[in-house]
């Protein structure tokens, strides 16, 4: 694309979201942390992301005990207020589902490739420019007042969810992360501890 035709889009794209401004907080308005606060972009990462891929072990032939990756829609909380933690909604239907039922250890990446980001900044998904997380732990079903807090956090951003088939009987979990892993911005990946993560404010401080 020439330097001319990139700056017509950038117009067009500008001119779309201004008279559209109700939608979702437009691309160019998504402002990453900066580099050296590595919990906070974390946190910003998962929050701005609908789905990730999520790695099992996995128990079906003929590929018993490697790795698996498949795509799982997943929320934080409603938008705005994410808590860090990845809610997903599940039936044991499902292939990756099966795995965790002997192995609830898995892998679940995000990227700002997933939104207008990284496409919009000229950024590769594999740069490390195009900030990308992964996070380490395991599938853990909730129930309660964090069943009822993980439906709100995933229908309010999923709302097809709500007409899912119900004889498959759906049920809430959660992402519990032991470590974080942070691509963003060269040097190498980074890592936080959980309790780093989740200490991080996803908004900018106040003082
Ligand atoms: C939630 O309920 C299910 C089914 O009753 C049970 O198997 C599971 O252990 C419960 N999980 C928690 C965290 O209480
Ligand atoms: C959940 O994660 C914490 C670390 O945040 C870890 O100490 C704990 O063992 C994990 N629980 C399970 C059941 O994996």
């Amino acid at each position: 694309m020439s330097a001319s035709t990139r700056a017509a889009c950038v117009l067009l794209l500008g001119l779309l979201w201004t008279s559209c401004g109700s939608l979702r907080t437009p691309p160019h308005r998504l402002r990453i942390p900066p580099h050296d606060q590595v919990a906070r972009v974390a946190r910003f990462v998962a929050h701005q992301c609908d789905w990730a891929s999520m790695a099992t072990v996995s128990t079906h032939p003929p590929v018993v005990g490697r790795p698996f990756s498949n795509a799982f829609s997943v929320s934080d909380g409603p938008e705005g207020s994410g808590t860090g933690v990845p809610y997903l909604y599940l039936t044991r239907m499902e292939i990756s589902v099966q795995d965790l039922q002997v192995n609830p250890e898995a892998s679940l990446s995000m990227s700002l490739a997933q939104t207008d980001y990284c496409r919009l900044q000229g950024f590769d998904p594999q740069s490390p420019l195009c900030a990308h997380i992964i996070l380490s732990g395991s599938v853990l079903e909730v129930n309660g007042t964090e069943a009822e807090f993980a439906k709100k956090s995933l229908f309010s951003r999923h709302p097809e969810m709500m007409e899912w088939p119900s004889d498959h009987d759906w049920f809430f979990c959660k992402f519990n992360i032991t470590q974080v892993w942070v691509l963003d911005y060269f040097g190498g990946v980074k890592t936080v501890s959980p309790e780093e993560y989740f200490q991080a404010s996803l908004h900018r401080k106040q003082h």
